[in-house]
């Protein structure tokens, strides 16, 4: 997604801005620029590629003795393609405007016909360059903050925008739809899409507001653009919850996040149950359905969620893509409850979902990011301690989303009376005991090096897995498919017979996940019956026994979780390893897959 940064002050500003945008690049980028204001002249430099920002930002000028502003910004293309003239910022016709957006605005295409109607000529494809045209007609007529507020109510769809004009020696921004941070220490002013960018300068933080429309100079002016009047926020300090986002002595920061798991899922599992008499008070009610809304890796998490909650507490659970569920106008029951799972907490899908579930039904979103969007949209929350998240494809993020979960599967059945509390030491050491268990499968890495060298070279893979394991065989595509960009499918183990059988052939390696539960002989089964066909078969499993050994090709042996809810956080660790070392055979960017951005703030 892009990426936004601005800075009014004195303080070293080239290191700034480049820190700050090279903190911002794991959100998927292909270009970035900034502007500067100097001599009452509005100056732009942009460039298409990645990295380069330390050149980049030499151009800028450093004074010790008086403020400058600058707006900075990464591209992750929704509108044109990679170009010079489509990165940001973007100008007017008179050079006289520079602006940096994050989001959609989905009536660009009528405001472009207007203002090329009235003579304004446009240099790039994009929806961007028209928010700074419309400024540019609208400061005509009045002073330019003036014609500010009267476009930003014209503008359809998102946005995070900074913008600089010529002669005003502050920088005007506002969002909606899309997150916006300031920072503030001493007399220096920060702006972020993302507070990672900012967090090294400063922990005072203000979370600003859909709708706000602010303008830094000397001072920090908001107002509402909507309502039209002046609104009061503070700044607070963050919590620590925002930690060092720096890859160590790893190669990647897959490597290191899939790495972290064990200590990422004994810290949340142990934080929630600290606060286990709090969240008792705190979720009020026994929901009499549950629906879980999420994307990607989020929506599988919430797959394995409905498994454990629909077994242990017998209460209807739905798994709905947000996207589809926040315009579906869903029908909702007087004692439902909605359940959000996102990593960064700004997916716009989801956060779409939950402003439409907010009307009707409680929300509870399960997130890893402290103070982002969709917690502060729900009644509850509960973070997982997976800490920064910075390689696109979710690896500790999705695990520690499990682990809430099971969290929360534990907290309504105490409060339903399924399970006592003296019960829970004993859940805690099972969880701990599971998680110290993907350590033994680190040390499998040769073997599944000598397996991704098999990988490496085909077009398509399937995962299969019946159960709590068809989610798992889903996420093990996902992660081939996004840093490998090996077409892989996630599929019910049973349903191959339905039509996708058709596709085995040697060249088609199938990965199984069977595990020792009561669905073991009928994967043993679909194993078979892919085997007949000429099928690759590698087989994640947990238990060997000779039918195991005479079907599969090749064998990942994991250990076995006792309890059978919490084996999806053993079963899927092989296949992350599988697509992280295929990606790396097939010089694929692991941390910064193409087209991929790490939060996906659009539609
Ligand atoms: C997962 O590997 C992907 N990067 C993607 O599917 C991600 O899970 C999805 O975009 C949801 O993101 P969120 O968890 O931050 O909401």
């Amino acid at each position: 997604m892009c990426g936004i940064l601005g800075f009014s002050g004195k303080g070293p500003v080239r290191k700034i801005i480049s820190r700050g945008l090279k903190a911002l690049e794991y959100r998927g980028y292909d270009s970035c620029g900034y502007a500067f204001l100097s001599e009452g002249v509005v100056c732009v430099n942009k460039k298409t590629g990645k990295g380069g920002t330390d050149e980049l930002v030499s151009e800028i000028p450093e004074y010790s003795d008086r403020r400058i502003c600058v707006i900075s910004h990464t591209r992750w293309a929704t509108h044109g393609k990679v170009c010079l003239e489509n990165a940001h910022p973007h100008r007017d016709c008179k050079n006289e405007i520079a602006l940096v957006h994050n989001g959609i605005i989905e009536n660009y295409a009528r405001l472009k016909k207007e203002l090329e109607q009235k003579g304004h000529i446009f240099s790039s494809d994009t929806d961007t360059e028209v928010i700074a045209h419309l400024f540019e007609e609208e400061a005509k007529k009045m002073p330019f903050r003036k014609a500010v507020l009267k476009s930003l109510n014209k503008l359809d769809g998102t946005f995070a925008l900074l913008v600089l004009r010529k002669g005003c020696s502050e920088i005007i921004g506002a969002r909606k739809g899309s997150p916006l941070f300031a920072g503030v220490k001493g007399k220096d002013f920060f702006i972020s899409s993302d507070i990672n960018s900012i967090v090294n300068y400063t922990d005072e933080i203000m979370f600003l507001e859909d709708g706000d429309m602010f303008a830094i100079g000397d001072e920090m002016e908001i107002l509402d653009f909507v309502k039209k009047e002046s609104v009061k926020r503070s700044f607070s300090r963050i919590k620590s919850g925002v930690q060092s986002t720096a890859m160590g002595n790893f190669e990647s920061y897959m490597q290191k996040e899939i790495f972290e798991q064990p200590a990422a899922l004994v810290s949340t599992f142990n934080s929630l149950c600290k606060e286990l008499a709090r969240y008792m008070e705190i979720v009020d009610t026994v929901p009499g359905r549950i629906t879980i809304v999420g994307c990607g890796s989020s929506w599988h998490a919430g797959l394995i969620g409905e498994y454990m909650m629909e077994k242990l507490l017998r209460i209807p659970v739905e798994v709905e893509y947000a996207s589809e569920f926040r315009y579906r106008n869903p029908v909702f029951l007087p004692d439902d409850l909605v359940v959000s799972i996102s990593q960064s907490g700004e997916t716009a899908d989801t956060l779409g979902a939950v402003k439409e579930a907010k009307k009707k039904a409680k929300l509870l979103s399960i997130c890893n990011v402290h103070n982002s969007s969709i917690p502060g949209e729900s009644n509850y929350a509960l973070y997982t301690q997976a800490g920064p998240e910075i390689g696109v494809a979710s690896t500790k993020a999705f695990t520690a989303q499990i682990a809430a979960l099971y969290f929360l599967n534990l907290l309504l059945a105490l409060k339903m009376g399924l399970i006592k509390e003296y019960s829970l030491e004993k859940k805690i050491e099972e969880f701990s005991a599971t998680a110290k268990k993907i350590r033994c499968i680190f040390s499998m890495l040769p073997d599944m090096e000598k397996i991704a060298d098999k990988l490496k070279d085909k077009s398509n893979a399937l995962f299969l897995g019946r159960g709590i394991h068809f989610p798992v065989a889903l996420e093990g595509a996902l992660k081939m498919k996004e840093v490998s960009y090996i077409h892989a499918e996630g599929y019910p183990a049973a349903e191959m017979k339905h039509g996708p059988i058709a596709l085995i052939d040697e060249n088609m390696p199938v990965v199984f996940i069977s595990v020792r539960d009561r669905f073991s002989m009928k994967v043993i089964s679909n194993m078979r019956e892919v085997k007949a066909r000429g099928g690759c078969i590698i087989t994640v499993s947990d238990y060997i026994d000779d039918d195991i050994l005479n079907i599969s090709d090749e064998i990942i042996n994991i250990p076995e979780a006792e309890n059978e809810y919490l084996k999806p956080l053993l079963t899927v660790i092989p296949l992350q390893l599988l697509a992280y070392l295929t990606a790396l055979k097939r010089d694929c960017d692991v941390d910064k897959p193409r087209n991929l951005a790490k939060c996906v703030t659009v539609e």
